[in-house]
């Protein structure tokens, strides 16, 4: 089985991570004799500086070629305040390749370790056994839809974006979600903000006519901040999240608090239905950490799960997925642990143990 990789580092702690992910796949590869083939190209900051773009069109050539596209993570102070002309997709590269590569369907999945309670601020008792996936509409919402923009308006400053969605993408979103939810807990809860929002109202709209399809998924619609609030209270009475652009990213940052480090979230941005193997984006949720580039103290266990959903969803092997998390658990269970975890290990060590437990 040839399985081919665009791996695109990006920055700060981009890179580092990334030679991580990479190790295991290479490692994963050996083991289930797979052929893995991987180009490299530059995406965010690190593209920006040689060739002014953040995202070339040829990188976007290479990866709709590739079936799957590993990124470590992009940005950084000396880039994010650029004044860049245009779309989102102008002003960042990862945009860029999500848009372009359709991969409108982002799993981030993220659960409790119980080695890792005293990371967590809960109380014994309180968040054992979670296990949350909030699915995060990756290609549409305010962080895309125009117009957006900036302008003198009654001798100040005013600026605006727009928070649109239509019916196609809420449905194709749905859809999914409801697959993945079928093979979980079977229950769903959609996030929005219909109390105040025109967008919302359809959001919540068009996922209740989905549901419809699904008789067998218990869905519930939550206002976003009760949301939030129940989640960190109560986190394990939620499963399946179902939520917009923008929300899913706050919420996919905020499940993190039940592993106890974001450096722990891997994600998935899938082009096409999850079950069949399908194109898709794979990186941590985490960004470019600029406080810890070069410490060689990055947790690269958030890339490396992605790795592992990258088996799982692109190509179809959720043995070798199932291998990578359970080596990564008998890691943390070994005490091999980064300084975001309680621990001392460097980025290396803990890679190289993965591989170790994973070898044996
Ligand atoms: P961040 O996720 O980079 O960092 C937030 C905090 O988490 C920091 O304290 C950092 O040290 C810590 N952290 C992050 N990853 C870690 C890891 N693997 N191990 C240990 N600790 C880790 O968020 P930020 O500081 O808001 O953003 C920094 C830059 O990254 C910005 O330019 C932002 O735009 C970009 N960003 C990129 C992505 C991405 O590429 N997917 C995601 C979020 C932010
Ligand atoms: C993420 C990041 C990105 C996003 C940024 C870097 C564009 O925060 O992947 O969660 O907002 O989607
Ligand atoms: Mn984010």
């Amino acid at each position: 089985m040839t399985c081919e990789v665009l791996a695109l580092p990006g920055d700060g702690i981009g890179p580092e991570v990334l030679d991580a992910g990479i190790d295991i796949a290479k490692a994963a590869s050996a083991k289930f004799n797979l052929d893995l083939k991987i180009k490299y190209d530059l995406l965010g900051g690190a593209c920006w500086d040689k060739h002014q773009t953040f995202c070339q069109p040829k990188t976007i050539l290479h990866a709709r070629k590739a079936v799957a596209v590993l990124v470590g993570a992009v940005g950084g102070k000396k880039w994010d305040d650029l004044e860049i002309k245009g779309p989102p997709e102008d002003q960042d590269g990862l945009m860029k390749l999500r848009k372009e590569l359709g991969a409108f369907f982002g799993l981030r999945p993220a659960r409790y370790y119980p080695k890792l309670h005293e990371q967590t601020p809960y109380a014994k008792g309180k968040v054992e056994g979670s296990e949350i996936m909030v699915l995060r509409e990756m290609c549409g919402g305010v962080m895309f839809a125009q117009p957006r923009g900036l302008r003198i308006q009654e001798n100040q400053r005013y600026a605006w974006d727009t928070a649109g969605y239509n019916e196609k993408e809420i449905r194709q979103f749905a859809i999914c979600g409801f697959e993945i939810a079928r093979k979980r807990k079977k229950q769903i809860i959609s996030v929005d903000k219909s109390n105040v929002m025109e967008s919302y109202r359809l959001w919540r709209s068009v996922i209740g006519e989905v549901s419809k399809k699904y008789p067998d998924v218990c869905l519930r619609h939550l206002f976003a901040d009760n949301f939030a609030y129940q989640m960190v209270m109560r986190p394990r009475d939620f499963d399946v999240v179902l939520a917009c652009n923008f929300l899913g990213d706050l919420f996919s940052d905020l499940a993190g608090i039940i592993s106890g480090s974001i450096g722990m979230l891997p994600s998935a941005s899938l082009c096409g239905m999850p079950g069949g193997p399908t194109k898709g984006i794979y990186e941590p949720v985490h960004g470019s950490a600029p406080n810890l580039i070069g410490s060689g103290s990055a947790n690269p266990i958030g890339m490396i799960l992605s790795v592992g959903m990258m088996f799982k969803y692109s190509f179809g092997r959720v043995d070798i997925s199932n291998q990578i998390e359970n080596a990564v658990e008998k890691t943390l269970e070994g005490g091999c642990l980064t300084p975001d975890l309680g621990g001392t290990a460097s980025t290396n060590e803990v890679t190289k143990k993965v591989i170790k437990v994973m070898e044996k």
